[in-house]
């Protein structure tokens, strides 16, 4: 058994429908990939070891991240609320939430993003980054400012300049957050290298 393998042999997943939809998104090239089990077990941990009530996913995919929070937060008494823009991928989220039981703990809303969170309250315990790669630096102020003190904000892909497979256009993107991120005095950050990166911040009682 090589490294890789080694290490996901460990990941039990959260529930059967978690299994499940990584069985049916495999090999589909018709939607964007989903995190990796790893990281979806850290969000997981995250969510238990800091008893978030109030998460919030930017970029649902088909709701595979989604189903690892929504477990999270059934243990938690907390909610998600994840958001995409993509017609077809927030049918599929909405009908893998319903499938999954958690329809009581993820709201999943339509639409843009960058106008979505315009209309949300902050304090959010947890929020979660992974949807256009553009997004990540232009968000940067408004989702710490919607981060409750002492909450985290993770970022999926985030060593995307490094990885020759990733266009050069996204990898620029991914840098320019992470010098946002780590120039910034209200966040106390590191990055972890599973799967394409994550980037990972608490917001600091002194800004
Ligand atoms: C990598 S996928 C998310 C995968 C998901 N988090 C998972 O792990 O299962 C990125 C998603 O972000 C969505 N997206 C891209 N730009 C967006 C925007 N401006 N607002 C909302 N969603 C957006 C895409 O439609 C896509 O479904």
């Amino acid at each position: 058994m090589d490294y890789f393998n080694y290490l996901r042999s460990f990941i039990k997943r959260d529930s059967v429908f978690i299994e499940d939809l990584e069985s049916l998104s495999s090999g589909r090239d018709d939607i964007q990939p989903s995190v990796e089990p790893e990281l979806g077990k850290f969000l997981g941990l995250v969510i238990r070891l800091t008893n978030a009530k109030k998460v919030l996913e930017i970029g649902s995919g088909v709701g595979y991240s989604a189903l690892w929070l929504g477990e999270g937060v059934k243990i938690t008494g907390g909610r998600v609320v994840t958001v995409d823009n993509h017609e077809r991928t927030h049918k599929e989220v909405v009908k893998n939430i319903t499938n999954a039981g958690l329809d009581n703990w993820v709201e999943k809303k339509l639409g843009n993003a960058e106008d979505i969170i315009e209309t949300l309250g902050g304090d959010w315990d947890l929020i979660f980054q992974d949807a256009g790669k553009y997004l990540y630096p232009l968000l940067h102020n408004k989702i710490v400012d919607l981060t409750r003190t002492g909450g985290l904000i993770i970022a999926d892909d985030t060593m995307f300049k490094m990885n020759p497979d990733v266009r050069k256009g996204l990898g620029d993107h991914m840098d320019k957050y992470n010098k946002m991120v780590f120039a910034d005095s209200r966040l106390y950050s590191t990055i972890l290298s599973v799967g394409h990166g994550v980037t990972i911040s608490m917001k600091m009682g002194v800004e």
